[in-house]
């Protein structure tokens, strides 16, 4: 399969939905960003969420939003400001672990699409209390994987998913052959071995057998 080709004008969301797949990087140093830009490009995936865990991540984030063809945005974006330095270095879409009012808040007000992470119901209504229709699922498969977001989207039928945590190449296409989920995200094919290592052929590889699982 072919990366699907999209305009600077193509809602961020709906890229999202047709790339399916989110790479969650957390890196150490943002001089390997634009390689690891490039090994995700190789593999046939444009799309990255690179997490605020690290000193690096702003940084790391304009670097690889500066390589044509590649979405980038911010995760685990817990404060406020970390949303203004995200947004600031070319952050493109902001993922959270959990659902931030001020998070939400500041996203919206600057105009870039958030996710939340939600885990239950309650989160999820928050969710759509504060006027949105997608969020993260995290962790997936420690709080029930598949059958967890079946029974989740049930009462919720407007809501979209982005399953995340324990996603791999194997699990992936059970995921994603739910209506609701539009698509799923994971450290599997930029794992911190092969990052640290600056295996780029590596992460090409799996990325490219993840998007082949598609
Ligand atoms: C995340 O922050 O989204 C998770 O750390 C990804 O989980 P995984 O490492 O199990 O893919």
């Amino acid at each position: 399969m072919t990366d699907v080709q999209h305009t600077e004008h193509t809602p961020v969301l709906e890229v999202i939905a047709a790339k399916k797949i989110v790479p969650v990087v957390v890196l150490d140093d943002a001089g390997a960003a634009a390689g690891l830009a490039d090994a995700l490009l190789a593999g046939g995936l444009g799309l990255a969420e690179v997490t605020f865990r690290t000193a690096a991540a702003a940084d790391a984030i304009a670097a690889m939003a500066a390589r044509p063809g590649m979405l980038v945005g911010a995760g685990t974006v817990l404060t406020a400001a970390q949303v203004d330095r995200a947004v600031d270095a070319g952050a493109r879409f902001v993922v959270s672990p959990g659902f931030s009012p001020a998070v939400v808040a500041r996203c919206q007000t600057r105009g870039v699409p958030v996710l939340p992470g939600v885990a239950s119901p309650t989160e999820i209504m928050q969710a759509l209390d504060a006027g949105l229709d997608t969020v993260k699922f995290f962790p997936a498969e420690q709080l029930g994987g598949v059958p967890m977001v079946k029974a989740l989207a049930a009462p919720f039928r407007s809501v979209r998913f982005v399953p995340t945590g324990g996603v791999s190449t194997e699990n992936l296409a059970d995921y994603l052959a739910i209506p609701s989920v539009v698509a799923v995200g994971g450290t599997w094919m930029v794992a911190p071995d092969l990052l640290a290592a600056r295996d780029w052929d590596a992460v090409t590889a799996r990325t490219r057998a993840a998007v082949e699982a598609l």
